[in-house]
């Protein structure tokens, strides 16, 4: 079939047929499809949607349109997580270790950030000389050996994909939830693993800013993974204030290992406790989500985690003194203190302006070319709800130079200071089993 009539065929609401995607797919990646047509389908797609099996067409077909890594020499069932992003967001971190002492293994890919925070990648290599570039064997083997290795994605994975990508971003289609959806999946699909755990943020600092369109996203991807023979489950979690206390690469590291010591905030303790469970009943390992949190708070509080986390970081090349001396990782030059302007409960934070505030400090890039400062971010002294007084710490700010007045300006901004204690909002809203 030609490419205008495939993309009639979906302008006009018609179903499409397996083949005219996977067509679609194989002719757009290999460059015989010009990016006029691949719009034009885009846009039709934004606009009539696509059914559950159209979505898990485009998922396969993108996720079989670069490396694929093939996960079969590992025993046991590979369960992966996947977050949709957030600002302060070091769950993976946590839960990793977690699952991999409980003997599920973790052979995660993961990718650097643009904009906001950095990613998994950038997170780790806060640990100088922290390897992050494996090759297959080396990855399968340390799986094998240790229970868990993380890498960065291959520069092959999902060409498709990015091609599109790229093209959505300037064709006003990056939300249409079915390219939205397979766009996510078909990493996950690529990356190999049997099972998926979603963590899908929904609050000012993610993707899906309201609770209908968050769920949405959730189903859409639930459906793909378990229509393409991954059990997938999905969590909805709150992302309208950073996660923790800390945003920033090391600051982060610092308080992954606070939490993996039985301390650290409540709510990336609690989240990542929670996604750890549904990992840990994939992995066969619980029987339910409640006996996989107290597995998972088990292996927390008898030093597992840790152990399995400090392993971790010497088998991938850096010195796993430093997860008992977290101190001697790198630090900022400058600390400012941003205060409250005046008494009040802190009614709300703009988590996208507090991860744009780290951004700007150096935490992460605006450019694909940018490096990152691992020593820099924000400190979260206040978080929603607390009662301040005037001129009390709202955030530090970690920083590697002294003229910072902009990013104090946003931060201020940033923070909403109101007479009354703010309606508690959840830390999950919706579970998707
Ligand atoms: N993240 C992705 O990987 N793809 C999208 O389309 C949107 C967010």
């Amino acid at each position: 079939m030609r490419m205008v009539d495939i993309i009639a065929k979906k302008r006009d609401g018609e179903t499409l047929a397996t083949k005219e995607i996977e067509d679609f797919v194989r002719a757009y990646t290999a460059d015989q499809i010009p990016d006029y047509q691949a719009s034009a389908f885009a846009m039709a797609i934004y606009f009539q949607g696509m059914d559950e099996q159209e979505s898990a067409a485009l998922t396969k077909a993108m996720a079989a349109s670069g490396d694929q890594l093939d996960l079969s020499r590992i025993s046991g069932t590979k369960v992966d997580k996947h977050s949709t992003g957030g600002v302060g967001d070091k769950t993976t971190f946590i839960l990793s270790p977690i699952v991999a002492a409980a003997g599920v293994p973790v052979a995660k890919l993961s990718g650097r950030g643009l904009g906001h925070t950095g990613g998994t990648i950038d997170k780790l290599e806060a640990f100088p000389g922290f390897k992050t570039e494996l090759d297959e064997d080396t990855f399968i083997e340390l799986v094998n050996k240790h229970k868990i290795a993380i890498a960065g994605q291959s520069g092959n994975l999902t060409p498709a994909d990015k091609k599109l990508y790229a093209l959505r971003d300037v064709t006003a289609t990056v939300n249409a939830m079915p390219l939205i959806a397979s766009s996510i999946m078909s990493k996950k699909i690529a990356a190999g693993s049997d099972a998926i755990v979603l963590d899908v943020k929904v609050g000012s600092g993610a993707f899906m800013t309201d609770l209908p369109a968050a769920k949405e996203l959730a189903q859409t991807m639930v459906n793909i993974g378990n229509e393409l023979g991954k059990r997938t489950v999905a969590v909805i979690s709150d992302m309208d204030q950073p996660l923790g206390r800390m945003v920033g690469n090391t600051l982060e590291v610092k308080e992954v290992i606070d939490v993996l010591r039985g301390n650290g905030p409540e709510d990336i303790r609690r989240l990542s406790v929670r996604l750890a469970a549904h990992m840990l009943v994939l992995g066969g390992k619980a029987k339910d989500v409640e006996a996989g949190e107290a597995l998972a708070n088990d292996l927390i509080r008898d030093g597992s985690a840790l152990n399995v986390f400090r392993d971790f970081i010497a088998h991938q090349g850096a010195d796993p003194a430093l997860v008992d001396e977290p101190e001697q990782l790198v630090k900022s030059d400058y600390s400012v203190t941003v205060k409250a302007p005046a008494a009040g409960y802190v009614s709300s934070i703009n988590a996208t302006d507090i991860g744009r505030a780290a951004s700007m400090l150096g935490a992460g890039r605006m450019t694909k070319a940018d490096t990152i400062d691992h020593a820099v971010g924000v400190e979260m002294k206040a978080k929603v709800g607390d009662w301040v007084k005037e001129g009390e710490a709202l955030v530090d700010l970690h920083a590697n130079r002294d003229d910072v007045e902009e990013v104090v300006n946003l931060v201020k901004e940033s923070y909403q200071i109101g007479g009354s204690a703010p309606e508690e909002r959840p830390l999950i809203f919706h579970e998707m089993i």
